[in-house]
């Protein structure tokens, strides 16, 4: 019995080594910001985060060389020492790519070694002038067998590349991410590379969202449902194809949209999930931010406001103007599902969308300590 016991304890320690140690990352409670975004930098309530992502760097396509366009050149610049002022700990990431970046040049640049060099030198170059702490790879998305190929020796090189930089400068070692789609394949066709993001990048954030949108569906839904019980795209299902790929649960993070999207209701009288609609409420195709759907609620007299815990979303409707969006209990259980699930942490997209903060910290709280 003694020396079960002794074995016990020998397990019991190494049990909590493991989860002390094995992981070099702290949860990861993130958030992205970019200029014109309905926030100025010095006004990020940077304690809520342990990690900002500044978007978006530029990938030039004739040098293939990283770059930081005029306008934000000064922004940028002043990005990690402004955000530092209220939370000295908190970690910057320089984003590349985006939604609206060219995916031929990223496609183009990791197809080849020397362009694949150029990227990589003028990324760590332009994290190190401007003070950020990582490097965060937005190309969405690679629409190709090859460009996964090509993709997975642009992440193994990047990862000798800032190794090696560290080593020669004695810096710490820049952090690598890659903001990918929420499942491991793209368009359920095109797998990433997996043993390259298990062991080049220190995480992945997985973009959760944009299921739904109403230049794509007449019918009202949420964008960003955490469950779908017809199988179709979802948040968890996302987690479970890239845990299932064989990518470690503590390498991803889950992302939430600070943004709904509103539709046009065919008929007032039915308002649920699914109803018929005609395309968009609004200009940008019916993308509200968060603080602007919460003052529609505040101001639209009669607005319903629902929560459907099935799916995990909520949504409002006031006349024939439908929203989809993530308030405090969709997002409180979304943080709670990363969380129970073993997830290294969550992102918002994005920060100067939220209401005064409210999404943040409901976000922080439901992870704790
Ligand atoms: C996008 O990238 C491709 C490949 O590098 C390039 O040929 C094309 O000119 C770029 N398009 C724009 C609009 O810059
Ligand atoms: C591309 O970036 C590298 C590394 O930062 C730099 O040495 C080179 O001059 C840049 N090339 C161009 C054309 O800007
Ligand atoms: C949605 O309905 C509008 C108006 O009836 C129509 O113009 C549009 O093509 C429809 N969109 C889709 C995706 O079916
Ligand atoms: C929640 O959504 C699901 C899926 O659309 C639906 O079947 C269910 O009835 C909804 N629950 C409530 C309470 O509205
Ligand atoms: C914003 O939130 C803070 C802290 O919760 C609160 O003190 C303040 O009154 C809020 N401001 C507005 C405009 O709601
Ligand atoms: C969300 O939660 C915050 C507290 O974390 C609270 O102040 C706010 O009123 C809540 N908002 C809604 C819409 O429930």
């Amino acid at each position: 019995m003694a020396s079960r016991a002794k074995l016990c304890i020998l397990f019991s320690v190494l049990y909590i080594l493991h989860l002390n140690f094995c992981h070099g990352q702290n949860a990861v409670k993130a958030g992205y910001w970019f200029p014109d975004s309905g926030i100025e930098i010095p006004d990020i309530d940077s304690t809520l985060f342990t990690h900002l992502f500044c978007a978006f760097a530029d990938l030039d396509s004739q040098t293939k060389n990283v770059t930081i366009s005029s306008s934000n050149t000064s922004p940028f610049s002043q990005f990690t020492k402004t955000v530092q002022l209220k939370n000295p700990s908190v970690k910057t990431l320089l984003s590349i790519g985006g939604g609206n970046a060219n995916k031929s040049a990223f496609s183009s640049m990791a197809s080849q070694s020397t362009s694949r060099k150029s990227f990589i030198d003028s990324s760590i170059n332009v994290a190190r002038t401007n003070g950020f702490y990582g490097l965060d790879l937005d190309w969405e998305y690679p629409q190709s067998a090859s460009d996964m190929t090509n993709l997975g020796n642009l992440l193994d090189e990047w990862q000798a590349a800032v190794s090696s930089e560290a080593k020669n400068s004695g810096n710490p070692q820049l952090i690598l991410t890659a903001a990918v789609s929420y499942s491991s394949k793209v368009d359920g066709l095109y797998q990433y590379p997996i043993p390259s993001i298990s062991r080049s990048l220190d995480w992945i954030n997985l973009m959760a969202y944009d299921f739904y949108a109403p230049d794509r569906s007449n019918f009202t839904n949420c964008h960003a449902v955490l469950y779908d019980p017809s199988g179709q795209a979802s948040g968890s299902s996302g987690v479970a194809a890239w845990r299932k790929a064989g990518v470690a649960a503590k390498k991803l993070v889950l992302g939430f949209p600070f943004y709904g999207y509103g539709w046009l209701l065919v008929n007032a009288n039915n308002h649920g999930l699914l109803a018929p609609a005609n395309g968009p409420a609004g200009p940008d195709n019916g993308a509200k931010r968060y603080k602007d759907i919460r003052d529609f609620i505040a101001q639209t007299r009669g607005t319903v406001v629902v929560y459907n815990s099935t799916v995990v979303c909520n949504y409002c409707y006031a006349g024939t103007t439908w929203i989809g969006y993530d308030d405090n209990q969709t997002v409180a259980t979304k943080v709670s599902f990363a969380k129970q699930n073993g997830l290294l942490g969550y992102f918002a997209w994005h920060i100067g969308a939220d209401n005064n903060w409210t999404l943040s910290r409901q976000a922080t709280q439901a992870w704790g300590a």
